[in-house]
């Protein structure tokens, strides 16, 4: 998978592809990461890529040109699957949508900043939003870093068994049931003994047992999409 990140502060997203997983995926080739800096794009002098509201009000807005310049450029060199631009008047990020994503070859995420992008760029190219929750960040690009990791550990190779997306929580729409590891007994807090029966039977149960209640506590919602 492919993914291009645009944004004016490519800089702000450079650790979490430097570290760990997401740094053993681009190394092991299943994932690439390219950032372009909107700024690159820039037509005047003065390397501008924003401008003050029409019809006024707070804020700047991200010029229509340098966006579309390099979307142009860039869906010129491929075919792109999805053109999702982050934003808190997206759909919200679901694993569903994750999961989705996850099969494409191609994406771009394009990071707003300021008060937005110029709507002329959503309509010329984007193909999907995304929130990833019900609170402002000051750009994009938190969000991109998000979504990207959200998306590249589900591709197969990414994680290896022990780390398998497969029991993660929402995958099954379930939240995840407690875990324990050594020692079975800390400052007088023991390990539930089905646990410690050797019986996978047993303990399978258990695990989807309290993976149940946990959400009927704290997600019912969840429940409800089985
Ligand atoms: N940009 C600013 N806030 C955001 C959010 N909650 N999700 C995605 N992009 C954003």
């Amino acid at each position: 998978m492919r993914i291009d990140i645009i944004s004016v502060l490519p800089e702000l997203m450079q650790s979490p592809f430097q570290t760990s997983i997401l740094k053993r995926a681009m190394e092991k080739g299943l994932a690439e990461v390219h950032f372009h800096n909107v700024r690159d794009f820039a037509t005047n002098k003065h390397r501008q890529i924003d401008d003050t509201p029409y019809g006024g009000g707070a804020g700047m807005v991200m010029m229509v040109e340098p966006l579309d310049l390099c979307i142009s450029k860039l869906k010129a060199e491929r075919n792109y699957d999805e053109i999702i631009y982050l934003t808190p008047d997206g759909t919200t990020l679901t694993q569903r949508i994750a999961n989705r994503l996850s099969t494409f070859e191609n994406l771009i995420f394009l990071c707003g900043h300021y008060k937005g992008i110029d709507q002329r760029v959503r309509d010329l190219h984007v193909t999907q939003e995304i929130s990833i929750g019900d609170y402002v960040l000051t750009g994009g690009e938190l969000a991109a870093c998000v979504l990207a990791d959200s998306v590249i550990r589900l591709l197969p190779g990414v994680l290896n068994d022990e780390q398998s997306a497969l029991t993660d929580s929402f995958q099954d729409d379930l939240l995840s049931p407690p875990i324990f590891t050594r020692p079975e007994v800390y400052k007088g807090l023991g390990v539930p003994k089905v646990l410690l029966s050797g019986n996978f039977g047993a303990i399978e149960e258990w695990r989807h047992d309290e993976a149940v209640r946990i959400t009927t506590e704290r997600r019912p919602d969840l429940l409800e999409n089985n």
